[in-house]
Order: C-alpha cells, then structure tokens, then sequence
C-alpha cells in the first residue's frame, strides 16, 4: 500500500509526460547556454549600430602603423618652457640623478654651472656618457631653444643664476630664411622651418634650366635632409653608398618616381607638396651623386 502510494507520488506518469521531461531536459540547458553565447559575446557584434563598424573605429584598426606628421612651417611656434620640457623629459632623469645624472637641486651643478651655459648646452645637445643627445628628444619635437630653457631652469633650481636664452625669431612667412640663422644652434629647427616656408613660394621658380645640383641640394638641405641625414625610419642614409646600391640599381626614373610619389615611410615629395617635380628630382640626383 505504501509503495503503491509512492509510486502515485512520481510528477512522470505517462509516457507523454516522459517525453516532455526528456525534450525540457535537453532544451533547457540549450536555452541557457545561448542566451549566456549572447550575453558575454555582446561587445563584438559588428552589425550596423554596434560601434564596432564607426568611422573611427574603423579608421583606427587600419591606421597605418607609423604617420609622417608634416607640421605647417607657418604657423607660429609655441614653445615650451624650461619647466614644462624638465617635467615631460628631462625630470626622468635629473629629478632623482637616475644613471649618475646631475640631480635638480644639488650641488652636483655647481661645477656644471661654472663651465657655462654654452658648454652645458653643447654637451646636452650631443649627449654625454648616459646622458642621452637632446635627452632623448627630436630635433623635430623640441627646439634646441627648449633644450637651452630646460638647462636654465635645471642650473636655476640648483643654485645658478642664468639668463633665459633669447627666442628665435619666428619665421615670417616664407619670406627671410636667413634670419633665425644669426642664433646659430639656438635657431636650427627654426631655421628649417623658415627655410620650408620660402620653399613654398620660392622652389618653383628655383629649378631654373630643369633640375640641377644646386637646386637639388638646396631642396635636400631643407626638406630631404630631416629624414635622409640620420636614417629617420629607416630612408637610405645620405651618403650612404651599401643602403643606396640597390636602390640605384633599381634606375633613376624609379627613384625619381617614388621621390614624388612617395614609398612607404617615405612621404610624396618628402612632405614638401609644394616644390616642383624638377627640383625633387634633382634632389634625388643629388642624394645619388653623393652615394656613388
Ligand atoms: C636617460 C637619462 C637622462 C635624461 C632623460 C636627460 N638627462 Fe641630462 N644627463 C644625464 C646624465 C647621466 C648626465 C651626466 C653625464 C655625464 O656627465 O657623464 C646628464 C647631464 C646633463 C647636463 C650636464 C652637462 C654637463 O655640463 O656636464 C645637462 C645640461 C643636461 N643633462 C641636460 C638635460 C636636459 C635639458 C634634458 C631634457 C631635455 C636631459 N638632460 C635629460 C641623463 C639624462
Ligand atoms: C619623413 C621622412 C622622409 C623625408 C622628409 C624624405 N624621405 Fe626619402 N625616404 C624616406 C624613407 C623612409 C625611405 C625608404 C622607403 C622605403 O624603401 O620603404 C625613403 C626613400 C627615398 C628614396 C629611394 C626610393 C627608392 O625607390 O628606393 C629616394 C630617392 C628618396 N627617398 C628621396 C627623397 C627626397 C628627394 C626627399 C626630399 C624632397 C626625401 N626623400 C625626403 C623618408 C623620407
């Protein structure tokens, strides 16, 4: 009788039942196991809608690895100060005295000072022992105007009483090159700036009788130099004859063309978009001629 009544106890009594319970018993877990798939994989939906498909995302996944950033030569230049440079750069090393670097605010300056602001400038510019050239910065990034305010805010900060150095003259659009070069060193990424700037007026008519030396070297002094003379992401170095040798091989008019049309790294022109396809050209027979 007991056993009988258990029996009326079981949920399954018919075999229409069974079946259900089995089917649920399947689908249930499914069910769950879907919905946590979609749950979790959410974020990576790339229909219309999911911010996966926006211009800037997109732009962003096929973003080239390295960009050539090539800065209008006619704006006005905004420096940074002594400060601001010690703090981005500088303060790596010289905040702590970090690898044996004279350390802000110490006597490790004293004997520094009193070699004098151009000698501390010079050895700053070209590096020193772990004291990196330009600790560590770009000619491009940082003007050697910045290095020398950082200097003087370090010496300051240490004991010294230097002068701030005097600001290059900014370039006047396109018209004196020459100018900023009475600062010497002190005007340098200035000077190139300016030079670009009467390039963009005055190259045109510089070719002359079609493509010489002397407008090839003077468009590679002012524009092909910032990356040719140092090897900057690997261009052929100027006078380089092992990294130019196959280059040549490969003609003069391939060189001429991927000078104007631009070659990976390389950007159209060198970044000059102004300056006549002539004077491109004899820039690169310039660069040859040298690495022969
Ligand atoms: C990676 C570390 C490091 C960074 C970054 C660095 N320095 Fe230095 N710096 C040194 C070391 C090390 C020395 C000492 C070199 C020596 O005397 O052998 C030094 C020395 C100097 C000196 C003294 C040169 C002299 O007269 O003997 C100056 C000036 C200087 N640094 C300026 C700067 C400026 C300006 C910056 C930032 C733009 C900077 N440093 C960034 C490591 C660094
Ligand atoms: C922003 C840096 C940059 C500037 C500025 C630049 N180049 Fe280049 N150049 C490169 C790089 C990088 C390469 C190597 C490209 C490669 O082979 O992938 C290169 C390669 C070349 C080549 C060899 C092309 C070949 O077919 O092998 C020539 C010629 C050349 N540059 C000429 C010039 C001239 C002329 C100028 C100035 C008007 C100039 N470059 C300015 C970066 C630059």
């Amino acid at each position: 009788m007991s056993e009988a009544h258990n029996e009326h106890e079981s949920l399954i009594k018919t075999p229409k039942q069974l079946i259900a319970a089995v089917i649920a018993g399947f689908l249930v877990p499914i069910v769950i196991i879907v919905l946590l798939v979609n749950y979790v994989g959410n974020n990576a939906l790339t229909g219309a809608g999911s911010s996966a498909m926006t211009e800037k995302a997109v732009a962003e996944r096929i973003a080239p690895v390295a960009t050539v950033e090539v800065k209008d030569a006619n704006a006005p230049r905004v420096y940074q100060t002594g400060e601001q440079l010690y703090k981005a750069v500088c303060a790596a090393c010289h905040a702590a005295g970090t690898a044996g670097a004279p350390k802000v605010g110490s006597a490790d300056w004293a004997p520094r000072i009193a070699q004098g602001y151009d000698e501390m400038l010079k050895i700053a510019l070209a590096g020193k022992g772990a004291m990196p050239a330009r600790g560590g910065t770009s000619p491009d990034d940082v003007t050697d105007y910045e290095i020398g305010r950082a200097i003087v805010y370090m010496a300051n900060a240490s004991g010294g009483k230097l002068q701030e150095p005097a600001e290059p003259a900014q370039p006047a659009s396109g018209a004196a090159a020459a100018a900023p070069a009475s600062g010497a060193d002190a005007g340098s990424a200035a000077a190139a700036a300016a030079a670009m700037a009467s390039l963009k007026t005055a190259a045109p008519a510089a070719a002359g009788a079609g493509g010489n030396l002397e407008a090839g070297k003077k468009l590679y002094d002012t524009v092909c130099m910032a990356c040719h003379a140092s090897g900057v992401m690997n261009a052929p170095k100027f006078g380089d004859k092992a990294a130019w040798a196959p280059r040549i091989a490969t003609g003069i008019d391939t060189l001429h063309n991927a000078a104007i049309k631009g070659l990976n790294a390389m950007p159209p022109k060198g970044g000059a978009a102004n300056a006549s396809d002539d004077d491109v050209k004899a820039a690169v027979d310039y660069m040859v001629s040298a690495a022969k």
